[in-house]
């Protein structure tokens, strides 16, 4: 039940602290170690590669995920849209293994997908917010989200899920392989918590930046770099998908090689400024548009921030800061749609599980 909030998704959101704080119990055994069946770890430490195919929200937070099992635990990851990799397969190496993100365990793409890798007698894993949805049967492997239903169409609460399981799952990876990250992950994503929680309490300040840059706009677009780059494709598929503003996301660099054409005065800019190593560059490419005429919205994080900066986010890890950005993004997003008289928890068009291909 939606309770005291006007819309799932709206509730959904506030209810990422408690999902991190799930997963954190689920995740671990009593004397506060990771804790993720021996046969899961077994598979994926034995992979040579990593193929993690999902779709939409999915897709994003596997492009995420890649970073943690690359930078983390060392092993080669590729991302890949299921309906795409369905006909046009990469070559694959010796040894795949096959991670599956879906929050409904029933999209037909990535069915289709698992169906083939299980031809070719390929492992895999389902990352998954549903125990006994089909991708969750047919895998070898399953990792739950522990993230409750989600009933609004747009999803948030299972990205913010299924990057902490990644995380998690990428730092026992790390350790079977005998690598030490320097992460302490349990203690990283209880500070994450406490950022997401911050964050939905400053909501009235998301539904004034909904108002300020996305109120009557046509388009929008978002910017970022590395992780940052990631989290804006996310904070546009929310926005085009409820509020119908058409909504891009780009990696800063990029925009200089076509992009910038559309910049026109007064165009919304969202750029995402959460890591050091690119926090000049991002914000070169922010003075690049504003010089066009655009309206930029700066979302950084504290220890990074320059004055002026629209909103900042509490301090977390770097790797870590797609689970905090985004959240101020889904908020942007609900009250752009909502102020903009859209169905919020049922977008035109959408429906919640894409069971056909
Ligand atoms: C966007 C959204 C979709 C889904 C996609 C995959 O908000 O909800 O892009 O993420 O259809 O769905 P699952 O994760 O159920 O496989």
């Amino acid at each position: 039940e939606k309770g005291t909030y006007d819309h799932y998704m709206l509730k959904e959101i506030h209810e990422q602290p408690g999902v991190m704080r799930n997963i954190i119990q689920n995740y671990q055994d009593d004397n506060g170690e990771l804790k993720i069946d021996k046969a899961i770890i077994d598979d994926v430490a034995k992979a040579d590669r990593i193929y993690i195919v999902a779709c939409g929200t999915s897709y994003h937070a596997g492009l995420v995920g890649k970073e943690f099992i690359e930078k983390w635990a060392g092993v080669p990851t590729e991302v890949h849209v299921a309906s795409e990799f369905v006909y046009n397969m990469p070559l694959l190496s010796e040894k795949p293994l096959f991670i599956f993100i879906s929050q409904s365990g029933e999209t037909a793409d990535s069915r289709a997908v698992l169906v083939e890798a299980k031809r070719l007698g390929h492992k895999s894993l389902t990352i998954t917010n549903v125990p006994g949805s089909t991708l969750s049967r047919e895998a070898d492997h399953t990792l739950i989200l522990h993230a409750g239903p989600e009933i609004a169409v747009a999803s948030t609460k299972a990205y913010t899920a299924q990057i902490a399981v990644l995380a998690i799952l990428s730092q026992v990876v790390a350790t079977a392989h005998g690598k030490d990250t320097g992460v302490d992950i349990i203690p990283e994503l209880g500070k994450v918590t406490t950022a997401i929680t911050a964050i939905v309490d400053d909501a009235p300040k998301m539904e004034q930046i909904a108002k300020d840059f996305l109120e009557t706009t046509r388009n929008a677009f978002f910017i970022g770099r590395t992780m940052d780059y990631y989290v804006g494709l996310e904070g546009a598929l929310k926005l085009k998908e409820i509020s119908y503003i058409q909504a891009e996301g780009f990696a800063g660099g990029e925009l200089k090689h076509g992009t910038i054409a559309l910049i026109e005065e007064g165009t919304p800019i969202i750029a995402l400024a959460t890591q050091e190593k690119v926090n000049l560059s991002i914000r070169g490419n922010v003075k690049e548009v504003v010089a066009r005429g655009a309206n930029p919205c700066i979302i950084s994080m504290e220890g990074l921030e320059h004055d002026n900066d629209t909103y900042v986010i509490p301090v977390v890890h770097e790797m870590l800061s797609p689970l905090v950005s985004v959240v101020t993004l889904q908020l942007i997003s609900y009250y752009a749609a909502l102020h903009r008289g859209c169905d919020v928890d049922k977008p035109r068009n959408l429906a919640k599980s894409v069971t056909v291909e």
